[in-house]
């Protein structure tokens, strides 16, 4: 399966990391062979249709920065180009998510549609701003669009929802979307205060660039618009989520809430609205997970409320939900 790849960070070299560990058994299980003919970055790219070598593509990441110093050769084909010129079967899009204007993903997915490669995106931005619409340039260019892992990283959330729960009608749903807002009020439920708790998440490196993305809830926004949309069927995008972050919540409601049996955690829910906000929630319900963990409860008419627990995040968690990704694409090839 041939494929282009956008974005070379963690993500990116987790994925080709994995194709590399686990080449034999992926072609012997699965008739999986993933050949890597292009790649791009921020600063250069590399191309070669008959498959990148995956060792080098780190190695050279490592070193200059940028995978542009692949080949000796100066001339390198911007993003744009590759997406125009080189063949694949299959996009990959792991930029940065942007909710101003979800680009350049929203661009290079566009463009793969048009001409006929299927997508994965780990990127949330074009899904939260856009999702209506992706999905109906998909199905008019007869086009797979999969996004396992823009929820919950490597924990298949909207797996679950949409294919284990199948044949329910799933009532609503609620969950911790987001894990750096829960580690930093995990902490917190300790006694640290927002200040330190927020230090010592961004000393980890769990906090965004941006770091108002988790703070002001727009991470856990998307991701419920992307939940609304794929499982409720609902055609909703960013602006439709009444979105509250945590930099409001206060040493004195995280005691009041201990007082009562609860603790204070960001919720992004689905219920007559859809809503971000932070709760309270009983310490014994399932949903209460602490640290980064990410947890999701969805209530069916049939089979009442189950709840979903796992890492929301890690390029390696991240890439392996590619990899579940990539896998339905080349079974459903398959089939046809
Ligand atoms: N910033 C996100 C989180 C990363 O903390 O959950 C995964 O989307």
């Amino acid at each position: 399966m041939r494929i282009i790849l956008c974005g070379f960070g963690v993500v990116g070299q987790n994925l080709v990391k994995l194709f590399d560990s686990r080449s034999e058994d992926l072609y012997a299980k699965y008739g999986l062979k993933p050949r890597v003919v292009g790649v791009f970055d921020s600063k250069g790219s590399a191309v070669d249709q008959s498959g990148l070598d995956f060792g080098k593509l780190v190695e050279t990441k490592k070193k200059f920065g940028t995978v542009g110093r692949y080949a000796d050769t100066q001339n390198q084909m911007s993003g744009k180009d590759m997406l125009k010129e080189i063949k694949a079967d299959v996009l990959i899009e792991t930029t940065a998510s942007n909710y101003k204007d979800a680009e350049p993903g929203m661009t290079h997915i566009i463009s793969a549609m048009k001409r006929g490669m299927h997508v994965i995106s780990v990127n949330k931005g074009p899904l939260a701003l856009a999702f209506p619409s992706l999905l109906e340039l998909a199905t008019y260019n007869q086009v797979m669009f999969k996004f396992s892992g823009t929820v919950g990283g490597g924990t298949p959330i909207l797996d679950y929802a949409k294919n284990s729960l199948r044949g329910e009608r799933i009532t609503s749903f609620a969950g911790i979307l987001n894990g750096t807002t829960n580690y930093i009020l995990t902490n917190m439920g300790t006694g640290v205060s927002y200040d330190e708790a927020l230090k010592d998440a961004q000393d980890k490196g769990y906090v965004e660039a941006d770091e108002s993305l988790d703070l002001d809830g727009l991470d856990a926004a998307a991701k419920l618009v992307i939940l609304a949309n794929w499982i409720m069927g609902m055609k909703v995008t960013l602006p439709d989520i009444n979105c509250t972050g945590i930099r409001k919540v206060t040493a004195e409601d995280i005691k009041k809430a201990a007082k009562e049996n609860c603790l204070i955690k960001l919720i992004a829910s689905c219920n007559k609205e859809l809503t971000v906000s932070p709760r309270q929630i009983p310490d014994d319900d399932p949903l209460c997970v602490n640290g980064t963990l990410n947890a999701i409860a969805f209530t069916s008419e049939h089979s009442g409320t189950q709840t979903i627990i796992g890492k929301g995040a890690g390029g390696m968690e991240t890439a392996s939900s590619i990899l579940r990704d990539l896998l339905d694409i080349r079974e459903e090839i398959a089939g046809d």
